[in-house]
């Protein structure tokens, strides 16, 4: 898969995500299914996403202990769906774990990416609630390469850090990257973003895009702009 653009789908019920794929009668949207919509329809949401021909990455962030978190993923692997993700944080023994129950009998997957620290968690929460002493960048970088090393295809990570990943963990290593904005749009409760142009200058691999498509009054629109920006 080449570069993309994906849309956060953050609604609270299948009909608000349906009214809102609805408008998109051309190119159809790579979709990010998130926690709120998916315990809310549960999985028949993933079939009648994929049903309707998006590509879909489920966004659920799984960390848990490594049987667990394999057969969960074993479980996932059947929906079908194109990407799935974990936390980093649970252990390169988890991401084994989790590649292996996402592996079908034919040798196929979905990729697998990992979510190194969240955007919400700054250097004094890691280090007052989490205990983690080191500089926040260094932290990403390392739960990147063990995600590297695990045998992921990627990570999610802020577009200000995918450059460095890239560096770090060889260019078919993926970025995929939250936090982005038109350059006269609102920017909401992000704190670092960038335009989708320039993360495609820094080399991010898929963006992820919300509320600049989602909230905006024509979101075709608002979508085609971002994909001439980042892709065309
Ligand atoms: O509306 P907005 O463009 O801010 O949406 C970004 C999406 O990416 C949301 O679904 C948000 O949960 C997700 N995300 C993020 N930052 C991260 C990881 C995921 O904004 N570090």
């Amino acid at each position: 898969m080449g570069r993309d653009v994906i849309v956060a789908c953050d609604f609270s019920n299948a009909q608000a995500v349906f009214d809102f794929l609805d408008k998109f009668t051309g190119r159809k949207p790579f979709v990010k299914i998130g926690m709120e919509l998916f315990y809310a329809e549960g999985p028949s949401i993933v079939k009648e996403i994929k049903k309707r021909g998006h590509k879909i990455f489920l966004d659920l962030k799984l960390h848990d202990i490594p049987n667990t978190v394999k057969k969960s993923m074993a479980v996932l692997s059947s929906l079908d769906v194109d990407i799935c993700n974990l936390h980093a944080g649970g252990t390169i023994r988890m991401m084994e774990a989790a590649l292996e129950g996402l592996t079908r009998p034919d040798g196929t997957r979905p990729l697998l990416i990992a979510v190194t620290q969240l955007t919400s968690t700054d250097q004094e929460s890691m280090e007052n609630d989490l205990l983690i002493k080191e500089p926040i960048d260094k932290v990403v970088m390392h739960y990147a390469a063990n995600a590297k090393n695990a045998g992921l295809d990627g990570v999610v990570c802020s577009p200000l850090e995918a450059g460095k990943v890239h560096e770090i963990c060889g260019k078919e290593f993926l970025t995929v990257t939250p936090g982005v904005r038109f350059a006269d749009g609102d920017i909401g409760d992000q704190k670092r973003v960038m335009t989708p142009a320039q993360a495609k200058l820094i080399g991010s691999d898929y963006i992820v895009v919300g509320r600049p498509i989602t909230a905006a009054e024509d979101p075709v629109a608002a979508y085609n702009r971002c994909v001439a920006e980042f892709i065309d």
